[in-house]
């Protein structure tokens, strides 16, 4: 469906996923604004997904993801997508989180419910191609409370690992880590820049929602929620290097609109102890 076709008032699209989707200012831009969840709620989601997988739901969805690759791999936006990462400015930042290492592992978080929504088939697919297209990137783990048995059984059968842990995105890039965190709210990536405060930024790529755009919504609306949920996103913001994902057609929108690159300053540890936050 073209995205700006998409219903753009808040909803709830299942028992399970209370996402925010908020209407923009202006254009077909859309921001998923951060919304704070108590632990209570976190856990009640967990209750709520099926405990067992169904196979026959199993095999459909399987089938279903191997069409949406095979069309997502010859469409103009990936092959944008590989132009962009093959740049020497890209591939340079690359390099300099692996280092000595070989791979880089990938952990995403937020990817959504693959069975219910086409976005997270989407997001899914670019993960599942860039594994497959680069041979620096190393294994795939995937976190989302509201995953449900029969969809952790098909990532696995994908070749990721699906972990049975809430980090909340407290994860310390210990190893190269490129962090794929497709239109998460903004907490989940404050945790992340938080728990990674200090070296390990160096050792970490995020492609996520727009650090830049936050920036901006707190310049142009004062938003104190976005203040308050992401000050750590904030505070990195001028120590980041940011480069934009071209969406190129409307049917890659809803999955990829505002989201970006962040790669962090070499010199960070020096300069991160000057950031006040
Ligand atoms: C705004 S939705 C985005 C879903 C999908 N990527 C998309 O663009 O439509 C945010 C997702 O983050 C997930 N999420 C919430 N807390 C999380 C956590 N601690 N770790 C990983 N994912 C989380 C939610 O369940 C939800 O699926």
């Amino acid at each position: 469906m073209a995205a700006s076709a998409r219903v753009l008032t808040p909803e709830i699209r299942t028992v399970n996923e209370d996402w925010t989707v908020v209407l923009p200012c202006c254009g077909r831009q859309r921001r998923n604004l951060p919304r704070i969840r108590s632990p209570e709620e976190q856990q009640k989601q967990w209750f709520l997904t099926e405990l067992v997988s169904d196979p026959h739901r199993e095999s459909k969805l399987l089938q279903k993801l191997h069409a949406c690759i095979k069309k997502f791999e010859s469409s103009e936006f990936f092959q944008t997508f590989l132009d962009q990462i093959q740049t020497p400015e890209i591939l340079n930042h690359f390099y300099s989180v692996l280092g000595s290492e070989l791979k880089m592992q990938m952990v995403i978080y937020g990817i959504g419910s693959i069975e219910s929504y086409e976005t997270p088939r989407l997001q899914l697919s670019l993960a599942i191609l860039m594994k497959r297209k680069f041979s620096w990137i190393g294994d795939i783990e995937v976190f989302d409370p509201i995953l449900s048995a029969t969809e952790s059984r098909v990532l696995e059968s994908l070749g990721c690992s699906v972990l049975s842990v809430n980090e909340q995105g407290h994860r310390r890039a210990i190893k190269p880590t490129l962090f794929y965190m497709p239109h998460c709210e903004a907490e989940l990536y404050d945790n992340l820049v938080r728990a990674n405060w200090g070296v390990t930024l160096k050792g970490m790529v995020l492609l996520g929602n727009s650090f830049a755009t936050y920036d901006q919504h707190v310049d142009e609306y004062k938003s104190s929620v976005i203040v308050d949920t992401a000050r750590h996103v904030l505070a990195v913001r001028r120590l980041t290097r940011e480069f934009s994902i071209q969406t190129v057609s409307d049917d890659y929108f809803a999955a990829f609109h505002d989201s970006s690159w962040h790669f962090f300053s070499p010199d960070l540890e020096a300069e991160l102890q000057l950031v006040e936050i």
